[in-house]
């Protein structure tokens, strides 16, 4: 399901006549290079199409230059795009007046910038809490919560420092914190890693990877490295000269490059060091409760024609598997027939969990950080990943 529909946005920066000129050309429907020329103008983005699903670490990557930031600024309204609409659950955010931006900025999106941003003269706990400050919330509530985002990125006892105080790294928390404080449903970072060194950038990578299963939260992530977009992406954006050249899984960029501009973008990553789970797994829409009756989930297994399912807990928990043979209709307690196999993480390494498979054994269930099942994973899957 998407919660952010990008439809034709372009972005023309330059003199009202420039953008006119351009946006006059551009509709004419003469060749965006001819058009650039004509108009002096710079489109730094054009004719954008995107969905972003639900909860997914959605990835735009690209050289410097090619329009990342551009597209981002557009999804807060931070760039107002020249032509096209940006759809957020189902609301026109271009159309939105002054108030409904506000609200939306300060409850559902927020955004954490490469160079931190900090205020320099507050606590770490008064620049977290600074989005709240403006919102006239309480001092008591706002410090709860500025608490607890501290404490989400992992800098609980930093909270009286002044930024000076703190590394490159733990600045970039207090940014993180300072978007998380209010809760948004989505969260937009321009690349926010770029500047930290290899090591530093690594833990915050895997730290921002189990805080997405922890928040349950759509992300909009940035970078014009590709070993970092293939590491953190469900799917990635490759982007140049402002327009998207490919958009898939990591997976899908391997399997079926679209041009010799996507063939070498990609040829120096090292599959096998990056590529997880997440990018290579089957996503199943629902499976049967283990409290079902027998009855429903052979009707389940029968319409699907599987020859065993996983089950689940009420609260979406992996809860081992069934086979079909061991199943009649006229079972009456199905729990002893429920068998338990060590899923695997959807962010581990295809490399490590290809050591788990047992040989007769068809696939893995993949789960979140949370234990939440979320579809299987088969040897043949990461053999082909990673071939
Ligand atoms: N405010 C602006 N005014 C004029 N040109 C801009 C502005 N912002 C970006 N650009 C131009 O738009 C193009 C895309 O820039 P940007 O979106 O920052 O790329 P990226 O983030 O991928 O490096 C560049 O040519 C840049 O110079
Ligand atoms: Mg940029």
């Amino acid at each position: 399901m998407s919660i952010i529909d990008i439809k034709q946005v372009s972005m023309i920066f330059g003199t009202t006549q420039q953008q006119e000129a351009a946006k006059e050309k551009l509709e004419s429907g003469i060749s965006l290079e001819d058009v650039k020329k004509q108009s002096k103008a710079t489109i730094a983005i054009h004719d954008i199409n995107l969905s972003i699903h639900k909860g997914e670490l959605f990835v735009i990557v690209g050289l410097s230059g090619s329009g990342k930031s551009t597209l981002i600024r557009c999804l807060n309204l931070l760039n107002r795009p020249t032509m096209g609409h940006i759809t957020i659950d189902g609301e026109d955010i271009t159309a939105f007046d002054k108030d409904q931006l506000r609200t939306f900025r300060r409850s559902k999106i927020a955004m954490v910038f490469q160079h931190f941003g900090l205020l320099s003269h507050r606590t770490i706990v008064n620049n977290v809490a600074f989005g709240l400050e403006v919102q006239k919330i309480d001092e008591k509530t706002r410090i709860n919560q500025a608490m607890e985002a501290i404490e989400s990125v992992g800098l609980k006892g930093w909270e009286d420092k002044k930024p000076h105080q703190l590394s490159g790294g733990m600045k970039q928390r207090v940014g993180l914190a300072r978007a998380l404080v209010t809760n948004p449903d989505i969260l937009l970072m321009d690349e926010p890693y770029s500047a930290l060194d290899p090591l530093i950038r690594r833990d915050m990578q895997n730290e921002l990877l189990s805080l997405e299963d922890n928040m349950n939260r759509t992300i909009v992530f940035i970078t014009h490295d590709m070993n970092e977009a293939f590491k953190m992406g469900d799917r990635i954006a490759l982007m140049k000269d402002g327009q998207v050249v490919q958009l898939g899984t990591p997976q899908s960029f391997f399997a079926n490059p679209a041009n010799d501009y996507v063939k070498n973008f990609i040829q120096d990553v090292d599959k096998t060091q990056i590529l997880r789970a997440k990018s290579v797994y089957n996503h199943f829409e629902d499976i049967p409760l283990h409290t079902q009756s027998s009855e429903e989930i052979l009707t389940y297994m029968n319409d699907k024609d599987l020859s065993f399912t996983y089950l689940k807990d009420e609260k979406d928990q992996y809860a081992g598997y069934i086979l079909k043979d061991d199943l009649t209709s006229k079972t009456k307690d199905i729990s002893s027939l429920i068998q338990t196999i060590q899923p695997v993480q959807r962010n581990q390494y295809l490399k490590d969990i290809l050591k788990e498979f047992q040989d007769d054994f068809r696939s893995l269930p993949v789960i979140d950080n949370q234990g939440r099942f979320k579809g299987d994973i088969t040897k043949s899957d990461i053999i082909e990943a990673i071939a």
